[in-house]
């Protein structure tokens, strides 16, 4: 299972990147805004760190406008995965730019209706949210079971790309299922080291080596 980063924080890419924790990475608007900084001045930053893919969601609502951002944003280098809605006109993006050999990420997925459009147009990477659908009371991780059991059914190369993580029981169960990759946000990733177990037992280790824990 691939793990990218889902975030807009060029420390946490840095940092996780550092730990060879992570084979992509995954921004949105929300994102970006809240780390304060633009895609133009995001972007070449993170494609210095690393070849990796990178998703960069366009901020275009029409056909048009989203054809030509998203053309712009694989300028920034070859690794750039172009993010689109999952709307009338997103799909018919996503095939136009995946005839054009651009790699698309569809994402808002919630729905494996959704996700079967999304595979049917070519895109390289379906994003179910499962944080969101959990929140509404419905189960995200069904949505996934779903999406792996169709692109199997027919041997789709688009990959499962479990977005809206919350928590490391999401990646667990995701993997399970057979996801192809989890994008997860930098707190949740710094959890997956934490167990009081593994505390415990290295405090133990380190005192009895007579090193101070
Ligand atoms: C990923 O590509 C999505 O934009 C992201 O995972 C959304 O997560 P959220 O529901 O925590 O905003």
């Amino acid at each position: 299972m691939k793990f990218f980063i889902d975030t807009g924080q060029l420390n946490e890419i840095k940092q996780a990147n550092d730990w060879g924790l992570i084979d992509g990475v995954t921004t949105n608007p929300s994102l970006i805004a809240k780390a304060n900084t633009t895609i133009e001045e995001l972007i070449p930053r993170i494609v210095e760190i690393g070849d990796w893919p990178i998703s960069v969601e366009v901020t275009e609502n029409h056909y048009e406008g989203m054809l030509q951002q998203g053309r712009d944003f694989t300028k920034y280098g070859s690794n750039i995965v172009v993010k689109l809605p999952m709307t009338p006109d997103g799909i018919k993006g996503t095939r136009t730019l995946a005839a054009e050999g651009i790699k698309v990420n569809v994402t808002l997925i919630f729905h494996p209706i959704q996700g079967l459009i999304a595979a049917k147009a070519g895109a390289t990477y379906a994003s179910p949210f499962v944080g969101r659908l959990d929140d509404i009371a419905h189960s995200g991780m069904e949505l996934i079971r779903d999406l792996v059991n169709i692109y199997d059914n027919y041997d789709y190369p688009t990959e499962v790309l479990v977005a809206s993580v919350r928590h490391p029981l999401h990646v667990v169960e995701a993997a399970n299922l057979g996801a192809d990759v989890a994008t997860i946000p930098f707190g949740v990733l710094q959890k997956f080291f934490q167990h009081p177990l593994t505390d415990a037992g290295l405090e133990r280790f380190l005192r009895d080596a007579g090193k101070q824990p």
